[in-house]
């Protein structure tokens, strides 16, 4: 069962974590006086609305309105939940979330696979400078020294109890196993990869997590899988790692473009012929985390799929995997690359001259769906056009990305002559609403308290005993409260203080909300500006004070009118209140 983060260690995080840099990390952001801005990756955009306050620690974008703190960028950004962008947070971060006994020892055991995965890639590339057979085998694949050597190229020796015998010093045959580094029948373990060219497998932080083998030639009595990977273990599943995403999301040009190809020699030739921002798949489709995690780093991922049917079959796969995970402002194109060659064997016959060539052959995700359609049905006929349009769109529907699937419904349509009918696009449609709420003076009052915590607050007006019923007065104070428990606390951190209680949606609606025009003082004097928002806030205090005594004396007075006897005590409540308003 999943444990419940703590709310000190969310609170705690918070307060270290700095969103610009979290934010960062996922879109360009440029600094622009106080704040730091992007083109908001939320909605379409051509300029920067998307703002966020290291001060406040928040996010606001003034086109679409989407707002929030770091975790809430992180779940919306990254499609994670709750405890998954705290998570994520957390290790960019290196800090450990508290963990109960439970993933403690699972914490250990993943620790004990990975230092046990390192070594054996230690041992594979020790193998590797003994082996002449693997090293001309790299050689007639123009593998430079330095290349293999970045990469961790090793050898494996054609021995059952290798590796085995080696590592079996420092780990327990069940560690070997779980890190599937043996392989067990009839009782006996052995080595799982022999005579075999080794590419360690890294995730995106660099640690290795498996290792892919593959033989140095061809054995017609005793036909071989030419790849190998490592079985699915506790930090390994294939459809979710994408080979050198380490390195690749490094390189300068990662921020606008990242190639997805299929093998992983078509990444070390690629990047050895310099182009560094190259990741391949591990003999899958293309899957949605792997689109996720390459969006976090670029803006338009290009796939590669080698020049035959298989790979059109893998990219048409790929295309339905993920439709969910497009979000608008996203880019993918795809390269079929020309007769039966892979990025390898183009880099072979004609280096990056013709690498580029294919690249400028690159497809639309919508060239690519009526390339598809388009053969499957005759679209001479207005039979075959409906059938068009019908798949178009159960293809599009699974779509998230709101304008995206509006205008590759729309030119879809109008690549086979059907003018657009069945929808229109409305700003409605294409914006996600923003998330605001009527304002009133206490709403007013809560969102110029929560941007400018260290205000001079009137807490005898606050405290006054005939506003303690007033709509939102207990929110009021119990965030005066954590103001006062939390020195130089931000926005992002005191919106999180309500996570899961009815409050939560209220406040971050109300941060939505345009501040009041404040009156910034003359000479940009810190205490002159917080005087001047204090007395900003006070006045919707004191606006919320007044109406309350004027719904008071129009009660007094109805009933004073109404009484058959009038009753003199009423006289008195009212003129106390006519003093009080004077005030
Ligand atoms: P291929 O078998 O098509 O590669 O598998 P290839 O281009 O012919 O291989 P080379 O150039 O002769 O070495 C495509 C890629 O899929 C990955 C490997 O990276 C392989 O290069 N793969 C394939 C795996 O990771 N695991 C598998 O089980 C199979
Ligand atoms: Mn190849």
């Amino acid at each position: 069962m999943a444990q419940r983060i703590p709310k000190e260690f969310i609170d705690s995080l918070l307060e270290k974590a700095n969103i610009t840099d979290i934010i960062n990390s996922y879109i360009k952001l440029e600094k622009k006086g106080n704040d730091y801005w992007a083109r908001c990756p939320f909605h379409n955009e051509k300029t920067s609305s998307f703002s966020v306050s290291e001060n406040k620690q928040f996010f606001h974008c003034f086109g679409c309105g989407a707002h929030g703190n770091a975790i809430g960028f992180v779940m919306e950004h990254a499609n994670k939940t709750y405890p998954e962008a705290i998570e994520t947070i957390a290790n960019s971060m290196g800090m450990d979330i508290p963990r109960d006994k439970e993933s403690n020892k699972k914490y250990e055991a993943r620790k004990i696979i990975h230092n046990s995965l390192s070594d054996a890639c230690k041992n594979f590339e020790e193998q590797l400078k003994n082996s002449k057979l693997a090293i001309s085998y790299l050689k007639k694949r123009n593998i430079l020294g330095t290349t293999a050597k970045l990469f961790n190229i090793g050898y494996a020796e054609n021995n059952f109890q290798n590796l085995k015998n080696i590592l079996i010093n420092s780990y327990s045959e069940s560690d070997l196993l779980n890190a599937g580094l043996i392989a067990k029948k009839d009782g006996n373990s052995y080595d799982k990869f022999r005579d075999r060219i080794m590419f360690p497998i890294h995730d995106a932080s660099g640690n290795i997590i498996a290792f892919g083998g593959r033989i140095l030639h061809d054995n017609v009595e005793k036909p071989l899988p030419k790849y190998m990977n490592s079985p699915e273990t506790i930090l390994f599943s294939k459809k979710r790692v994408l080979y050198n995403l380490h390195l690749a999301k490094k390189s300068k040009e990662a921020k606008d473009i990242l190639y997805i190809v299929e093998g992983y020699m078509d990444v070390i030739a690629l990047y050895q012929a310099g182009i560094k921002n190259v990741v391949a798949t591990l003999g899958t489709a293309v899957t949605q985390e792997n689109l996720l995690q390459c969006f976090k780093y670029t803006k338009e991922i290009i796939c590669c799929f080698d020049g035959d049917k298989a790979g059109e079959k893998a990219a048409w796969q790929g295309v339905e995997n993920i439709m969910a995970v497009i979000n608008d402002g996203n880019i993918i194109s795809f390269v079929f690359l020309s007769e039966n060659n892979d990025p390898d064997d183009i880099i072979e016959k004609g280096g990056i001259n013709l690498w580029e060539k294919n690249i400028n052959k690159k497809i639309s995700i919508e060239e690519f769906i009526f390339k598809k359609f388009s053969k499957e049905v005759d679209l001479k006929t207005a039979a075959g056009k409906t059938q068009f349009i019908k798949k178009a769109d159960s293809l599009l529907n699974k779509l998230n990305a709101k304008i995206l699937k509006e205008i590759l419904k729309s030119s879809l349509r109008e690549k086979i002559g059907v003018k657009n009918i069945s929808f229109n696009v409305t700003n409605e449609t294409i914006l996600s609403k923003p998330k605001k709420i009527k304002s009133n003076p206490m709403r007013s009052a809560i969102l110029i308290l929560i941007n400018y915590p260290d205000i001079n607050i009137n807490m005898d007006a606050i405290n006054l005993e005939f506003i303690k019923n007033y709509p939102g007065i207990n929110l009021l104070k119990e965030i005066i409260e954590i103001i006062n428990n939390n020195k130089n606390i931000s926005m992002g951190r005191i919106i999180e203080f309500f996570e899961g209680t009815d409050n939560y949606d209220h406040l971050k609606k109300i941060s939505a909300n345009k501040l009041p025009d404040l009156n910034l003082g003359l000479n940009n004097v810190p205490e002159e500006f917080i005087n001047n928002v204090s007395d900003e806030f006070n006045g919707y205090i004191n606006i919320i004070l007044k109406n309350t005594l004027k719904d008071k004396r129009k009660m007094l007075m109805n009933d004073y009118n109404n009484l058959e006897n009038p009753d003199s005590t009423i006289l008195k409540e009212i003129t106390k209140i006519d003093k009080l308003l004077k005030k």
